[in-house]
């Protein structure tokens, strides 16, 4: 049944926009990885932004701290904000890891990143208004469509790296009341240089100057820095007030320990900001209640003070991340050297690789052109049984042949298979022209 006839006939029970909230694509590939695994086949599953249990764990210490506080029943509801000791702990781990300076009461936290970054849609942009970000881009469609923004994507380039320029920026930023962006970025992987960032926050301070002048609402910046500390090959790790400190006055970092601790499924986020923002933004967190775990965040606020297992931990964790996407990097560009239809950009940070499989209208075995990136992706999928999402899933429908390669949740086994399996699979293919 179309929807314009499920609307005629009163099948929708539910608000126009739960009716129209796109499904996740991860979850539909997921689905069919399922099924291949029902079917006895090996998948080799780089789809998922997660970390797998046999293969990552959070730091023992978090994970006895957190105990601990169960075992003294610190049980009872956390204040709205966060738990002054997270939120004191978090200012601190800023001002040593990232030489920014915010009291507690700029700072909250939250079940997660997510909740925060829901939250700062909700408290910035108003229906109707403009967000601008980059495509490929986790989820700011999502989100832009549960406010009822208005989207303005920008098709990122390769040759940027898949991040948006000022340049850019500066054709949509009259309009814009957020800008959505995200260092190191799911799902490139890739990571701003000092330089394309303050050239974006020179716009931004430009563009607020003349509001003020109008007395207009500014333009806020979200800066997502989830795998900040998770930066490869000598990259630095670079932000908003780092490159212009006058932008902590229109800038809202988005953090956490999700990614950078392995630990996504203990939900402990913190968003930082300017006061006049984040005031309101505590009133809209406390209505929804996306409340972290009161032991959790007690936890996490003694374990940020642990500057040695802290960094023995990330070591570790890098250490292994990198070694993987390197592996896989290098992999691609043997293939790319000798000729096959592929290519990928160098591991910068975050937990993905951009990987190029440049198959388009391809014939596949079985005689099938290979047209779209979702028949593409289902190609290396079941031949290779190589599970990869494209940057389409990611709202890009400009790069087709782009994909995401997350390392989190498989093994190195895994990877030996899929590194043997790939190159296989892709000699099997035929120009079809
Ligand atoms: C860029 C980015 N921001 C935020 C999140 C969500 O983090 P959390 O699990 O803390 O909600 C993710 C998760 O994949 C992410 O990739």
């Amino acid at each position: 049944m179309s929807e314009t006839s499920e609307l005629r006939t009163r099948k929708v029970q539910v608000s126009l926009m739960a009716y129209n909230l796109v499904a996740s694509e991860i979850l539909t590939i997921s689905g069919q990885i399922n099924e291949l695994k029902a079917q006895g086949k090996r998948i080799a599953n780089f789809t998922v932004g997660d970390f797998a249990k046999g293969e990552f764990r959070i730091p023992d210490a978090l994970t006895d701290l957190i105990i601990q506080q169960y075992r003294e029943g610190n049980t009872n509801y956390p204040p709205s904000s966060g738990e002054m000791p997270l939120r004191q702990s978090v200012a601190d781990f800023c001002r040593n890891r990232l030489e920014l300076d915010y009291s507690t009461n700029q700072i909250l936290i939250a079940g997660g990143s997510r909740p925060l970054i829901y939250g700062t849609y909700v408290t910035i942009v108003d229906p109707g208004d403009l967000v601008l970000y980059g495509v490929p881009s986790w989820n700011n469609n999502h989100y832009c469509h549960l406010v009822n923004a208005f989207p303005r994507q920008i098709d990122l380039k390769r040759e940027n790296n898949f991040l948006p320029t000022a340049t850019e920026i500066k054709e949509y930023i009259g309009k814009a009341v957020l800008i959505a962006l995200n260092s190191p970025c799911n799902p490139t992987g890739t990571m701003f240089t000092a330089q394309q960032l303050a050239d974006i926050c020179d716009l931004v301070l430009e563009e607020n100057q003349q509001r003020e002048r109008r007395g207009a609402k500014p333009v806020y910046l979200m800066y997502d820095q989830m795998y900040y500390l998770m930066a490869f090959n000598g990259r630095q790790h670079v932000h908003p007030v780092g490159v212009r400190p006058e932008m902590k006055e229109y800038t809202i970092y988005i953090d956490g320990i999700s990614k950078y601790l392995g630990a996504t499924g203990v939900r402990v986020g913190w968003a930082m900001g300017p006061e006049v923002v984040m005031k309101r933004m505590s009133g809209v967190l406390g209505h929804i209640g996306a409340w972290s775990p009161k032991p959790e965040q007690l936890a996490t606020a003694a374990f940020l003070q642990m500057d040695s297992s802290l960094d023995q931990y990330l070591s570790g964790l890098n250490q292994k991340i990198e070694t993987r996407l390197q592996r896989i990097h290098h992999a691609v560009q043997q293939w790319k050297a000798a000729g096959l239809p592929v290519d990928s950009i160098e591991p910068q940070g975050g937990l993905y690789l951009s990987v190029l499989f440049n198959i388009k209208g391809y014939n596949a075995p079985d005689g099938e052109i290979l047209s779209s990136a979702d028949k593409m992706r289902k190609y290396l999928l079941t031949e290779a049984g190589v599970a990869v999402v494209p940057y389409e899933a990611f709202g890009d429908k400009e790069n087709e042949g782009w994909c995401r390669i997350s390392v989190g949740g498989v093994s190195d086994e895994d990877i030996t298979f899929a590194l043997e399996s790939l190159p296989t699979a892709l000699k099997k293919l035929k120009w079809s022209k």
